[in-house]
């Protein structure tokens, strides 16, 4: 298959990209930058030039295509505190890719998250699929209503699926939330954790994730969620200590209202609860995690590097 990726250059996209290579598919990578083009050419994958907020070129890849991965997504406006333009960027890239999939029965697999989908209950593929007031709620609640959208593609002839990361897709080169963590920790001399830390984040090695985003273009059946946790849950003061050993710092507990102060932006999601179920997705798939878990990859040593 010829597989469009958006967000080919990134963390999870640069494996991705490998990975269909591997399995005999061509990769067709969509590319902001020279550097973005120069990285995926070097990957062995097509380069398409274009933006995010470009979706007539990203209507013409798609539609050039034998099925979509969408993994990008500005995170820098979003981290950078306009959240509701980075979603209605990728709402309206969701749109163009989708209509230009209709009446294809091509596949369109869509990124998104899990954390905090449900408070301390062990969350399913079931869970999260209407718009709930809950939903609404959440910070990362226009992206659910986006993957909501996704699955709906499904009545217009799309083979469309929602693929959702665990907050941690972690390994060595990892820039995301747990190298964040790290460096909070060294600035501050402590390993935090919020209240006694029981709380419980879900996890999965890049590998496994990649793996998961191929089985997802290849046979998700239309309107699938899919979750990609290895780890279903680690409970958060175990990461702080394996931090705290590996740094040789003491680890701490942080009052939940002092948690923003402590974890900056990672404030909201230091202390929520999110264990998930990845059950439904090993079943339908066949994907088996293989890679270390989060607590193995911690004690590897590259975090601390
Ligand atoms: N990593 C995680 O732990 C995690 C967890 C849950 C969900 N997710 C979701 O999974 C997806 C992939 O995550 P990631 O960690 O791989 O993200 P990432 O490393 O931040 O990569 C983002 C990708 O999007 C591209 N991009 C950003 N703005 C763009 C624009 N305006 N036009 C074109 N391309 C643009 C980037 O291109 P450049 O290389 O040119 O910057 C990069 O390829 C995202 O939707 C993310 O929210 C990730």
């Amino acid at each position: 298959m010829r597989i469009f990726v958006t967000g080919a250059s990134g963390w999870i996209g640069s494996a991705v990209v490998p990975e269909l290579i591997g399995a005999g598919h061509e990769a067709v990578g969509l590319a902001r930058s020279d550097t973005s083009a120069q990285r995926l050419e070097a990957a062995g994958a097509i380069v398409h030039r274009g933006d995010l907020d470009d979706p007539e070129a990203l209507a013409k890849a798609a539609a050039d295509s034998d099925g979509v991965i969408h993994l990008a997504f500005q995170h820098e406006l979003a981290f950078g505190g306009n959240f509701a333009a980075a979603a209605a960027a990728d709402r309206r890239a969701v749109e163009a890719m989708g209509n230009a999939l209709a009446d294809s029965d091509r596949p369109f697999v869509l990124a998104s998250g899990m954390i905090g989908l449900t408070a301390g209950r062990v969350a399913t593929e079931n869970d999260g699929l209407v718009a709930s007031p809950e939903i609404r709620a959440n910070p990362a609640g226009r992206r659910a209503a986006t993957a909501l959208l996704a699955l709906s593609l499904r009545g217009i002839g799309v083979r469309s699926s929602v693929l959702r990361f665990a907050p941690t897709v972690h390994g060595d080169g990892d820039n995301g939330f747990i190298a964040t963590l790290v460096g909070i920790a060294r600035q501050r001399g402590v390993a935090g954790y919020v209240g006694d830390g029981a709380n419980r984040w879900p996890a999965v090695h890049r590998s496994d994730a990649a793996r998961l985003a191929r089985l997802a273009v290849e046979a998700a059946p239309a309107g699938s969620v899919l979750h990609a946790a290895g780890d279903e849950g680690v409970p958060f003061r175990q990461i702080a200590e394996a931090m705290g050993r590996h740094l040789d710092i003491p680890t701490m507990s942080v009052a939940p209202q002092d948690a923003a102060e402590h974890f900056g932006f990672l404030g909201h999601f230091a202390g929520l609860d999110s264990p998930v179920s990845a059950a439904i997705t090993r079943d339908l798939l066949g994907w088996e995690p293989t890679g270390p878990s989060l607590l193995d990859d911690l004690a590897q040593g590259h975090y601390y590097r």
